[in-house]
């Protein structure tokens, strides 16, 4: 009785040492809510809402982002970020370049993958109040 006992102590004392800690991280789908938003708060939304930039595609909310522009390429093609302008364009900086001058609001290498895996997973972004996004003109300045 008290071996089993014992037994069954050690095996969840080893459990958190066993080596699958890495793998969780990448099962685990890139968050709308922790990641995407904030990135697109702190570097798009800024410029793409539909005060500042009527004419191009807005990050305000999933039913602005969720289209396709005038040439006819879509915005955010979910499952396919090879065809998803918000990929390929920041993967081409040459699009961008004349786009973004400012040097420290650029999405750096990291955050462009981000953006791509989370394409790639089915950009998963809530309708209504949950996906909305305040571009913050204050603070951007
Ligand atoms: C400083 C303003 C500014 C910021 C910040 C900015 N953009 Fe842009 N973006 C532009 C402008 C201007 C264009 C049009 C460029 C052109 O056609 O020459 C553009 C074009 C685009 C396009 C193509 C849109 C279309 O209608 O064809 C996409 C997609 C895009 N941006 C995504 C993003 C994403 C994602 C971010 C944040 C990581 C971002 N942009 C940040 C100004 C900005």
């Amino acid at each position: 009785m008290n071996l089993r006992r014992y037994r069954i102590l050690f095996c969840l004392a080893i459990t958190p040492l066993l080596p699958h800690s890495g793998r969780s991280e990448e099962t685990v789908k890139v968050s709308f809510q922790e990641t995407i938003r904030p990135l697109l708060l702190e570097k798009c939304v800024h410029c793409h809402n539909l005060k500042t930039m009527p004419d191009r595609v807005s990050f305000e909310s999933s039913g602005l982002a969720f289209i396709r522009n005038a040439a006819g390429q879509g915005i955010i093609v979910p499952g396919k970020p090879d065809e998803s302008l918000i990929v390929t364009a920041l993967e081409t900086p040459q699009i961008h370049e004349k786009a973004m001058p400012l040097v420290g609001r650029r999405p750096n290498v990291d955050e462009i993958a981000l953006i791509r895996r989370w394409v790639a997973e089915g950009a998963d972004w809530p309708p209504g109040n949950a996906g909305k996004i305040k571009p913050r003109f204050k603070a951007a300045e």
